[in-house]
């Protein structure tokens, strides 16, 4: 009798067992994981527990205290906030992260694994691309495509990807670390989606003037001090990544890099690709009243140095310039821009806008400015009669120049940089400061309606060795504008002189 429930009992454990091993065969076999991952999903990961949603709070990127939230985050029950780079979804604010897919739950949930795990971490965050590392370079690789290690020094916020890595393993495999296939990098930044223990987020708070940079503001305000976890086998999908910077300038709701910079007197963003301004710099010396083609190149953006406001100005006018043209909205360069066309072929360097003229017949056709911004795309704003009837255009990116920074740094994982803080350089930083608000620090075109003769002829003037149309008699005009105009004037914004 005993004997025979053994003959039932062990051919039944080999087939178990021998369809498991296959299984796991085929899942490891190829490249297409997608039955790895249920695999991982049946028998590595437990399910979603309730309790463990329950425990998250999710946030918006400008959460402004709400008194429901509020309530909501001060239960006992919630040990944990998820911080995204965007507003919420109407759902996702009422339903919290029960709302989330069920993919974003799982990622979520490894978040939460490790960090009840670890606890002197007080954050985590995962990879920017979905793959499975095969040992540790290549998981460095993974980690290190996104942020991770800040520092700031002499009005300049360094950001590099570089930081501590170490094996990860689901804690009942930890005894064996040697085979690790999940890496996580120590971390004391975070610009994607995390997740942080709801007392250091209480300690710290999210603040919502800081807009679409409050990351680097809430950042900025721990000192480098958080330690953030990024797994690398954590990807949430970008549902909960995305970044809506644009959408947010285009409500006009434009709050950027210039509030940072005013918080925390911070001029330089240095990243490994490039290097982005709080300001712009129209200081005399540096930035002459002369084409960029002729400024000394020792004197680089690329160096370090800051970015000449006229280059922005110059960038953006020929940019729209070409759209105009496009959609066919006739313009002549007047005010300040022709100013500084006639008297040295460039930018007024210190003025705060570019002045074009445009029939009144085109400034009432909506269409038309709605055609521009879609001709100009996401990177520039068309305010069509910000300031009635003035249609102002704006830049939506900082001053930036892209360019390899890794060569400034004595090393792969180093901070120490003396080529981007010589005396000269910091010499020209100092001079923007104080940083001052958005409004004033910001570069525009701004478009006037205007009467008709300035229409009824033309000549041409080059900025920067490019040709734009002007008034037919300029000298004239330029003379009922501002007199004496080729006399180079005391150094004095156009808002107060030059404009309209
Ligand atoms: C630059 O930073 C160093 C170290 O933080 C400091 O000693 C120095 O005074 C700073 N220089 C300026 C011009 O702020
Ligand atoms: C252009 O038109 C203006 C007024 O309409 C006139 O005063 C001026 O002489 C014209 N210029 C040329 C070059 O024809």
């Amino acid at each position: 009798m005993r004997q025979k429930k053994w003959e039932v009992i062990c051919p039944l454990f080999l087939v178990v067992c021998l369809t498991f091993t296959l299984l796991q065969m085929k899942c490891f076999s190829g490249p297409s994981s997608t039955c790895s991952k249920k695999i991982k999903r049946h028998f590595r990961l437990p399910p979603i527990e309730r309790f463990h949603m329950s425990s998250v709070e999710i946030l918006e990127w400008d959460y402004q205290p709400e008194d429901e939230v509020e309530a909501r985050l001060a239960r006992n029950v919630v040990k944990y906030v998820l911080m995204v780079p965007h507003k919420l979804q109407p759902w996702l604010k009422s339903l919290g992260v029960a709302g989330l897919s069920l993919q974003d739950k799982q990622e979520l949930q490894k978040l939460l694994q490790f960090l009840d795990a670890s606890p002197n971490f007080d954050g985590a965050m995962g990879v920017l691309t979905q793959v499975r590392v095969k040992g540790f370079n290549s998981a460095k690789t993974l980690l290190e495509e996104s942020s991770c290690t800040f520092l700031v020094k002499n009005w300049t916020m360094s950001i590099r990807n570089f930081g501590p890595i170490h094996p990860h393993e689901p804690s009942h495999r930890e005894d064996d670390s040697s085979k690790a296939t999940n890496w996580f990098q120590e971390c004391n930044i975070a610009e994607t989606a995390f997740v942080l223990r709801k007392s250091t987020f209480q300690s710290l708070r999210w603040r919502a003037e800081c807009g679409s940079m409050s990351h680097l503001d809430f950042f900025k305000r721990s000192e480098g001090l958080l330690k953030i976890g990024k797994l690398s086998n954590c990807f949430f999908s970008p549902a909960i990544t995305y970044f809506d910077h644009q959408i947010l300038q285009s409500t006009g709701y434009y709050l950027d890099y210039s509030t940072l910079g005013q918080i925390h007197s911070i001029l330089r963003i240095v990243r490994p690709d490039k290097i982005e301004w709080t300001k712009c710099t129209d200081d005399k010396q540096f930035c002459p009243e002369k084409p960029l083609t002729s400024r000394p190149n020792t004197l680089a953006a690329a160096d370090g140095y800051p970015i000449c406001c006229d280059v922005l100005m110059d960038e953006i006018l020929s940019t729209l310039v070409d759209a105009m043209n496009k959609v066919g909205i006739e313009y002549r360069v007047v005010y300040g821009t022709l100013l500084g066309a006639v008297r040295s072929q460039s930018m007024v360097p210190y003025s705060d806008d570019v002045d074009l003229a445009i029939h009144k017949a085109d400034n009432d056709q909506y269409e038309k400015f709605q055609f521009v911004q879609r001709i100009l795309g996401s990177r520039y704003f068309v305010a069509w009669k910000a300031n009635p009837p003035v249609t102002r255009v704006f830049a939506h990116y900082a001053p930036t120049v892209a360019v390899n920074t890794q060569h400034f740094f004595k090393g792969a994982d180093s901070f120490e940089s003396d080529a981007l803080f010589s005396s000269k350089i910091l010499k020209e930083m100092e001079k923007l400061l104080p940083v001052k608000n958005v409004a004033v620090e910001q570069r525009y075109v701004d478009v006037y309606p205007s009467p008709e003769e300035w229409f009824e002829n033309f000549t041409e003037v080059t900025i920067n060795n490019r040709r734009y149309h002007t008034v037919g008699n300029a000298d004239k005009m330029l003379k009922m504008w501002y007199g004496d105009y080729m006399k180079i004037r005391p150094e004095v914004h156009s808002q107060n002189t030059l404009a309209t």
